[in-house]
């Protein structure tokens, strides 16, 4: 019932709009604040996210559309990550209380035994041609040398300056797909992209390609264009040949101050089964992994990268064996306990937003500018240490312990309590159950008690 209210109410108010994207920022702003109870105020608050300077405001509202307003996420340091030897301090944006807290724990704790050891294999980015062939597919399959010459020939202007940089398109390869769907191929091809992520690059040429075989399929001899159907042409967000490997690793006795209240066998037993779970029930490896990718995704915010293809090429990987697994292990081989993560990071330090937004730029300046693989190992590593952080808590104190003092703090701010008030709440809510309106009615007492 209480829908239907707002929902006549809302339409009553929004109107389907032509030409809404020729309205200016101004417009579209009032437009927005209109649906507001206090249109005014609104109006008001979306104007105060704009950046005071006009030129980092031209590039944030450049960066999207119908953009009225910015959104600001809390920009955040986690120190201590030594990663192959050398020490970072890594930016992470991330909405999630202590997710950072937890990430520079482990990575503390890491450090006194050695830190995380990293390391990348190829950075292989692929994409695909889909598109159906209706004719004779064995003369299609003995053209492809021609095809793939004629290919990389007519794509040359959008390839040359990577080749120049030492990538380009590294193999083309013709993938029969009938099984699927009739008369359905693919090219499949493969890139490399140096340090950039290189999406615009590689959609840029397969769409290209789709051009080049219809002029391929239109002048050979024995080919016919009207055979020809282009379905798409995209990259894969399935990076399996840019992966990141990252683990840490100690001698069971070394675990000891990981283990709290727990004794150290009993931790180090709980915590080999919390991670075997995740190997094998889909429901915790869900978790598990939201729990690797608050890491990651912090990260890749923080360097200006997309984070929703990392993800979606994470939990594509955590599937490829039919089953959705953890992304990380757990080795125990005599006494030395290894924890370790292996996943897709397709990530650029170049290119897209990651100079163009100014925090972006900063937070690759902060981590020494690296190239693609030491980012895509700092992300790795950031994610393994919030992994190992999430099972730490879960198999000795639970985490809402952590979560709550972060809640509660949460609750101060928006209750505006002053720092005297802060400490009296701490204390009394220290062993007691927190709640919005919990704290609210004791900050209340307090406040009434003072005056
Ligand atoms: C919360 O953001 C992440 C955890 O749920 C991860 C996990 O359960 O392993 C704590």
């Amino acid at each position: 019932m209480l829908f239907c209210v707002y929902v006549s109410k809302m339409s009553e108010k929004i109107k389907i709009l032509k030409g809404f994207s020729k309205k200016s920022p101004e417009e579209k702003l009032l437009l927005a604040a209109g649906l507001c109870a206090d249109p005014d105020a609104a109006a008001v608050e979306l104007r105060s996210f704009h950046h005071q300077n006009k030129d980092i405001q031209k590039i944030l509202s450049g960066i999207s559309e119908n953009t009225i307003s910015n959104y600001p996420l809390p920009y955040n340091i986690a120190p201590n990550f030594l990663i192959n030897g050398q020490v970072y301090i890594v930016p992470m944006v991330i909405e999630e209380s202590s997710v950072v807290a937890a990430a520079s724990a482990a990575a503390r704790f890491w450090a006194g035994r050695g830190g995380f050891r990293a390391k990348t294999g190829k950075l292989i980015k692929k994409g695909q041609l889909h598109f159906l062939y209706a004719g004779d597919r064995n003369k299609l399959k003995g053209a492809m040398p021609s095809i793939v010459s004629h290919l990389k020939q007519s794509t040359r202007t959008l390839t040359q300056n990577m080749e120049r940089r030492g990538g380009g398109v590294a193999s083309v390869e013709l993938n029969d797909r009938q099984n699927l769907l009739d008369n359905y191929f693919q090219l499949d091809v493969r890139f490399d992209t140096r340090d950039a992520m290189g999406a615009n690059f590689i959609n840029s040429v397969l769409e290209e390609y789709a051009v080049a075989l219809e002029t391929f399929f239109n002048q050979k001899e024995g080919f016919d264009e009207r055979d020809f159907e282009p379905l798409m042409a995209i990259l894969t967000n399935y990076n399996d040949e840019c992966l990141v490997e990252v683990s840490v690793s100690c001698d069971v006795d070394a675990l000891g101050d990981a283990a709290g209240t727990v004794s150290a066998d009993d931790f180090l037993r709980r915590f080999v089964m919390a991670v075997n779970i995740a190997e094998s029930d889909v429901y915790r490896a869900a978790t598990h992994n939201k729990g690797i990718m608050n890491g990651v995704d912090a990260v890749i915010l923080a360097t200006g990268n997309d984070f929703r293809a990392i993800e979606a090429g994470a939990h594509a990987w955590a599937a490829r064996s039919g089953q959705y697994r953890s992304l990380s292990k757990v080795n125990l081989t005599g006494k030395q306990f290894t924890f370790s993560l292996e996943m897709p990071m397709a990530l650029g330090t170049t290119g897209g937003l990651t100079h163009l937004h100014p925090l972006a730029a900063r937070s690759l300046e902060i981590l020494g500018n690296p190239d693609a693989r030491t980012l895509m190992m700092i992300a790795g590593a950031a994610g393994l240490a919030n992994n190992f952080a999430a099972l730490r808590s879960l198999v000795t104190t639970g985490i809402q312990t952590g979560h709550m003092r972060m809640h509660l703090s949460n609750i101060l701010l928006q209750l505006k309590a002053s720092p005297g008030e802060t400490a009296h709440v701490e204390s009394h809510f220290a062993n007691k159950k927190v709640s919005y309106q919990a704290v609210a009615r004791y900050l209340e007492k307090l406040r009434k008690h003072a005056t």
